[in-house]
Order: structure tokens, then C-alpha cells, then sequence
């Protein structure tokens, strides 16, 4: 098989012709035939001017490159789509698969031998994983890390956990908006990732369990030296996987990997956003992730990282207690250590040589866990026949068995045109239902779960009521939330035959969700419901006629699976 530069040529139907070509363009940029006889890694960037939070990319892309040539290969960094979550109109998840499809049509058209992939905000590690899954080119991942904690006035900030508890409290009319300010100059201080337990670093953990970065790569800050340590072996590593051929991404991701990641899922209290990125990601590789599964398995699995939104601490206090494989340490018996990691090695191989040194404030010891029972729950019942999830680990316990008539807002707009008004029939015991926010409703599904506490209901000091939509929510985020309720509104799901005043019943420890109305009457409902007029044109008509729903991962229909099993 042709290796480096000699690979995919392009197609002129001469391919010595194509050879010649391409590697005079190459000596044009400087290179000499030495140099373009080596291993070639493709050095995947996510640099953007709009990314704040790869701000370090460029820095990590020169450090990978550097480790790269030390170990004999030709580095070469190329471009993809990034996504910010503060920079995705109407919102990242929309665009997810748009970036997935340009890393994996990038990675298969480049004459690479392996791939670093540079990720970090929310949607970037999923993409990047599902197109190197598909692509299957030898491929490791370097996340940009966390940001360190911000300080204000003897205390921490977290992104974005403390953005949205500060911004409720202003609207609650408890923060001015002086004290408002000074504290936003703290909230994000440096470049790499939110730095609470949120998407970006639940995947950050999830991508180290299942094998696709280096020991430690998860939860070292974006600004220390170790990451630029990390990012020189990186680079490394993937010139010896581009010698040997693999591992590939298929040979990593396989079902035990799945299964410890619901179990590094649960023991983070991490992002409800991850069950869609991880069904997507094992749909690339012909696997199921199994939602039932990930169900059982956080009933034995005790959440044992303390950090915000579910605890006290921040990512780096995670990194400097030991990090992702001192947790594997601590669920040993929970996780099958035989799993291996592009490392080359084994997680049990990598928890046998990991410093022993442990912090237990940080990383739990079992017997005292940061929350009694486990961190999120897949429900289901007459309101989500496939099903719904909630984050116990964020709900105030006592709403997550409760009965209330329901107040629907039928859409993002309806929402926000009526959430504050003073005259909205609306009592702490109401369940508020937001519809038509799902993958094709909305559309892409956005962050938008957590409706805002009505402000007339804020200001008399309610923080917290049931909340069910079809729509995703941060993983900063808190409350008791019911999300990605399927089949959703506009796929003509129960949740959009829900009429104000209907009687919703939530019971978590049953995990069910029913609607309290009669099937006649329903059926009556249903016959006069008509799905939303599609977008005419572009990748969002793309998106709306393929995505599926959430528990496949809303990824396309026509991408599941591997690529030369569909070529
Ligand atoms: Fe980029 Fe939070 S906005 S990780």
C-alpha cells in the first residue's frame, strides 16, 4: 500500500505524472526529497480567530509538529471547521456533523499516514472523533485542555457554571450590574476550554477513556508546560503509529471502551450532552451506545469527581489530583482495564505505572461520594417512548418525583416573548414545556433545556421547577430538567400534544415520564397536528431531512457506519 506522500494521489490518470507533481509543489515550498520520504502526519487545527478557546492551538500545532520531526515524520497542519459555543448561530450542535463530515473527508482525501486531531470546545471532539472513526486513518487526539479557574475577590469562578448562577442572580434583581461586570473580567481568564465539569471536558475525560489520547491529555491546564509536553509526545506517538499502520480507530473503539466510558460518565457527573456525542461516535464505528446500559451502569456507579456544576472544584484541582487515570483507579472493578489506548498500552497497564498519590477532596474514595445515587438517568413513558434523560446529580431532589399541570411554550421565539411576562399564569408547581427545540425542530437541538425560572417567580426566590423540552442543555448547567425528550415535537412526538393545563407526572426513581391524558383524546390531538415547514434549501434542509434523533446521536442517517464498509 502506498505510504506518505506517494498516497492518494490525485486523479489524473497518470499517477507517476500525479507524484511528480505534487512533490514539485512541495519543493516549492522549501521541502527537499529527503524530507518528503518520511512519515507523513497530518496535524488537524482548529485555530480560529473565533474560537477563543483554542486560543493555544496554533502553540499546540508547533509543539505536536516539533515532536513530529523529533521522531522522524513530516509534520503537516491543515484547517478544519471549528466551533465555538459562543460563535455557532443558531447553535454548534447544528454544525457538528458539518465538521465531522470536513475531518473525515479531509483525513481520507490528505496523503497522510496518521492524524492529530487538536479539539476542546463542546462539539470539536466529537466531530473530529466521528470523522477519524469513519476516515479509520491512525489518529490521536490532543484536547487545547482546560482553562484555569478565575479569581474574584477571595473566591473562584467557573465557566460556565458561575456565568449562568451570576446571571441569574442579576436578573433575580440580587447582583447589580457593577458587581455583574467585575466579575465577567474573571469568569473566562485564560485560552483552552470551560473549565468545569461541561461538555467540553466530559468529552475531553470520555476521549482519554476511550483510548484516543495520552495518559493525563484530558486535565492538564491550557496554559501549562505540561500540555506543550504533552502535545511534543503527541506528535511523537503519532509518527510510530503512522510507522506501524495503527492503531486504528476501529481497533480502539469497541464496546468495552463504550461501556467504561458510561461508567468515567456517570463518576464525573458529566455533560447529558455526551450520550448524543457517544451514539454518534459508536454509530461511525457499526456499534450501539446502549442508553439502558448506560442506565444500569450509573445505578452502581458512585459520582466521585467533585468538581462544579455537581461539586466544589475546578479542572486543574481534577489535574493536579491525579487526573482521568486516578479515577480509573478508584472504579477499577467497574471498568475493563484489558481496554487499550493509542498509547500502545492497556488502561490497566497505564493505572499500574500512574503516580499513586491521589486527592481526596477532588477524586471521592467510594464510601463518600459527591451526591447520594447516581449522576444522570434515562427515563421513559408515555411523554418519551425513546426515551428522555435527566441529571439527577444537578436536580433538587425532592422535583424529581412531582405532578404539575404543564405551561407549554410552543418555541424558542414563544419562549422568550412570554418567559418574563408579569401576567403569565405560571406557579412554582407548573412543569414548563419547551417543544420544537429538538434536532429537527428547532433546528440542531439547542442548549435550551434549561428554560430561565419565569421572573416573576425568580424574584419571590424559586430557583428551581420541572423542565422538559426536546431541546440539550450545558453541561455547566443545573436544575431539574427533563431533555432530548423523543420522538421529538416536530417529528410528531408526544411532547406536541401537550396542551397547557395537561397533568405531567415525572417520577425519576420509577425513571418515567408519562403525560396524564387519555389515548381518545390524544388521538384526537394528533389527527390535527402537522409537522413544521422545512428550511428550502442548503445544509440545513440537508440536516432536517437526515438527522436522526437523539439517541442515535443526531447524526445523519446516511453517515452511520464505517466508510469502506459503505464504498
Ligand atoms: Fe468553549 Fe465552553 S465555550 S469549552
Amino acid at each position: 500500500m502506498a505510504r506518505g506522500l506517494r498516497s492518494r494521489l490525485t486523479k489524473y490518470g497518470d499517477e507517476e505524472f500525479a507524484l511528480f507533481l505534487r512533490r514539485g509543489f512541495l519543493k516549492a515550498a522549501g521541502y527537499s526529497d529527503e524530507a518528503l520520504d518520511r512519515p507523513v502526519v497530518g496535524i488537524l487545527s482548529t485555530a480560529s480567530d473565533f474560537n477563543p478557546c483554542h486560543g493555544n492551538a496554533p502553540q499546540l500545532a508547533d509543539r505536536i509538529a516539533r515532536g513530529v520531526r523529533l521522531a522522524g515524520g513530516l509534520p503537516f497542519a491543515f484547517p478544519t471547521i471549528s466551533l465555538h459555543e459562543a460563535f455557532s448561530f443558531p447553535t454548534s450542535m447544528l454544525l457538528r456533523n458539518l465538521m465531522a463530515m470536513d475531518a473525515e473527508e479531509m483525513i481520507s482525501a490528505l496523503p497522510l499516514d496518521a492524524v492529530v486531531l487538536i479539539g476542546g470546545c463542546d462539539k470539536t471532539i466529537p466531530a473530529e472523533l466521528m470523522g477519524a472513526i469513519s476516515a479509520d486513518m491512525p489518529a490521536i487526539l490532543l484536547s487545547v485542555g482546560p482553562m484555569l479557574a478565575g479569581r474574584h475577590e477571595g473566591g473562584r469562578l467557573g465557566a460556565c457554571t458561575d456565568c449562568r448562577r451570576l446571571w441569574a442572580a442579576y436578573r433575580a434583581g440580587a447582583l447589580s450590574e457593577t458587581d455583574l461586570d467585575r466579575a465577567h473580567d474573571h469568569l473566562m481568564p485564560s485560552a483552552g476550554t470551560c473549565m468545569v465539569m461541561g461538555t467540553a471536558l466530559t468529552m475531553a475525560c470520555l476521549a482519554e477513556t476511550l483510548g484516543f489520547m495520552l495518559p493525563g491529555a484530558a486535565t492538564a491546564p491550557s496554559v501549562s508546560a505540561e500540555r506543550m509536553r504533552l502535545a511534543e509526545a503527541t506528535g511523537a506517538r503519532a509518527v510510530a503509529m503512522a510507522r506501524a499502520g495503527g492503531p486504528r480507530p476501529r481497533d480502539i473503539l469497541t464496546p468495552a471502551a463504550l461501556r467504561n466510558a458510561s461508567v468515567v460518565l456517570q463518576a464525573t457527573s458529566g455533560s447529558t450532552n455526551a450520550l448524543i456525542h457517544l451514539a454518534a461516535i459508536a454509530g461511525r464505528a457499526g456499534l450501539t451506545f446502549d442508553l439502558a446500559e448506560f442506565d444500569r451502569v450509573g445505578r452502581d456507579t458512585p459520582v466521585l469527581v467533585d468538581l462544579k456544576p455537581a461539586g466544589a472544584h475546578f479542572a486543574e484541582d481534577f489535574h493536579a489530583a491525579g487526573g482521568v487515570p486516578a479515577l480509573w483507579r478508584r472504579l477499577k472493578d467497574q471498568l475493563d482495564l484489558s481496554a487499550t489506548s493509542v498509547s500502545g498500552e492497556t488502561l490497566g497497564q497505564i493505572v499500574d505505572f500512574w503516580p499513586a498519590y491521589v486527592d481526596d477532596k477532588v477524586i471521592r474514595p467510594r464510601e463518600r461520594p459527591v451526591v447520594e445515587g447516581e449522576a444522570i438517568a434515562i427515563l421513559s413513558g408515555s411523554l418519551a417512548p425513546y426515551g428522555a434523560a435527566l441529571k439527577l446529580a444537578a436536580a433538587t431532589r425532592e422535583l424529581t418525583t412531582h405532578q404539575g399541570p404543564a405551561l407549554v411554550f410552543d418555541s424558542l421565539d414563544d419562549l422568550s416573548a412570554r418567559i418574563d411576562d408579569p401576567a403569565l399564569p405560571v406557579t412554582p408547581e407548573h412543569v414548563l414545556v419547551l417543544r420544537n427545540a429538538g434536532p429537527i425542530g428547532a433546528p440542531g437541538m439547542p442548549e435550551a433545556g434549561a428554560l430561565p425560572i419565569p421572573k416573576k417567580l425568580g424574584s419571590r426566590g424559586v430557583k428551581d421547577m420541572v423542565r422538559i423540552s426536546d431541546a440539550r442543555m450545558s453541561g455547566t448547567a443545573f436544575g431539574t430538567v427533563v431533555l432530548h425528550v423523543a420522538p421529538e415535537a416536530a417529528a410528531g412526538g408526544p411532547l406536541a400534544l401537550v396542551q397547557d393545563g395537561d397533568v405531567i407526572r415525572l417520577d425519576a426513581a420509577a425513571r418515567r415520564l408519562d403525560l396524564l391524558v387519555d389515548e381518545a383524546e390524544l388521538s384526537h390531538r394528533r389527527a390535527r397536528w402537522s409537522p413544521p415547514q422545512k428550511p428550502a434549501r442548503g445544509y440545513t434542509r440537508l440536516y432536517v431531512d437526515h438527522v436522526t434523533q437523539a439517541g442515535l446521536g443526531c447524526d445523519f442517517d446516511f453517515l452511520a457506519g464505517t466508510r469502506d464498509a459503505a464504498e
